[in-house]
């Protein structure tokens, strides 16, 4: 859509790669425009051969939106947030494939949306391989506004219109109650979203459901869990699926309101770390009618 890149399609449904941009470049009167605009259509970016470094990847995030800081919290006051790494890697080695930490980066393997258990759900994770493994190890995102549209009418009324419980510890309690139990994943309150949102840009729709979700708005648990599996498995058909195998330099891009993704295993015993910043969503976002519809 925009003349300034060179585009390749992921799939058939959502994605592209871009080429011909270093991200490290970027500038919001540049192309950053351009950036945000195949962000709203395409659902997920791909590029290829970055050298990334920490303040530029904090820097290229911060025009898509608000840094997210997890650890606020923990934070002296005027202290701000970092880039994260999504890394099995401890000096001299890596975790231990039942550590709690691995159990963590596991519990990645759901499939999942970032976030949706903050007050403040996320806009999009920039992920930057910096270390990446032999075999596995893939990320993995399935378009959410693809699998709406192609969703048969009987299963997507079920779902329209309600809304949705999420909270941190619901997907980590399928891997490991002490996992779970961390002070981590209850930091939260659970928080209430729409089962679907409306891209602002382009109107169009996508369901907004995560491994996080522990209820569905007037239904029973067992029957809200049967619905939730039901539509997540629609939503994760090969179909509307992209894997990605990492190469150091690759960064991806994708928009939280119109995808899920998910890790997959890889041999623990070898290194793996992605660099990731999140962005918080803002009211323009699509935030404020989400808000609006929790009411
Ligand atoms: C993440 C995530 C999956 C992976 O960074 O939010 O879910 O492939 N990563 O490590
Ligand atoms: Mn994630």
């Amino acid at each position: 859509m925009s003349p300034r890149f060179d585009t390749t399609p992921l799939t058939d449904s959502f994605g592209v790669t871009v080429h011909g941009i270093n991200l490290s470049e970027v500038s919001p009167d540049t192309d950053f425009p351009a950036l945000r605009a195949m962000f709203e259509e395409h659902s997920a970016l791909l590029f290829h051969d970055q050298d990334l470094s920490g303040p530029d990847h904090m820097r290229l995030a911060e025009m898509f939106g608000p840094i997210e800081d997890r650890k606020k919290d923990e934070r002296a006051p005027g202290e701000g947030p970092e880039v994260a790494l999504v890394s099995n890697e401890t000096q001299g080695g890596v975790t231990g494939a039942m550590d709690l930490h691995t159990l963590h980066l596991k519990a990645n393997q759901q499939w999942h949306i970032d976030s949706t258990f903050m007050p403040t759900p996320s806009l999009c994770n920039i992920l930057a391989a910096k270390v990446v493994t032999t075999e596995g190890g893939q990320t993995e995102l399935a378009s959410t506004r693809a699998a709406w549209a192609a969703m048969p009418k009987d299963l997507k009324s079920q779902i329209e219109g309600r809304t949705l419980g999420h909270n941190y510890r619901r997907s980590r309690e399928r891997i490991s109650m002490e996992l779970a139990n961390l002070p981590l994943f209850n930091k939260w309150p659970a928080q209430r979203w729409p089962a679907v949102w409306k891209n602002p840009v382009n109107g169009r729709e996508a369901l907004f459901i995560a491994s996080h979700v522990y209820d569905v708005e007037g239904m029973a648990a067992s029957e809200g869990e049967a619905l939730v599996d039901e539509v997540m498995a629609f939503c994760t058909q090969p179909q509307f699926v992209y894997s990605h195998t990492w190469q150091v330099g690759d960064v991806l891009v994708w928009d939280q309101r119109a995808t899920m993704h998910r890790g997959t295993p890889w041999p623990y015993e070898q290194p793996r770390t992605l660099a990731s910043v999140c962005c918080s969503m803002t009211d323009s976002d699509g935030l404020a009618e989400a808000r609006g519809l929790t009411m």
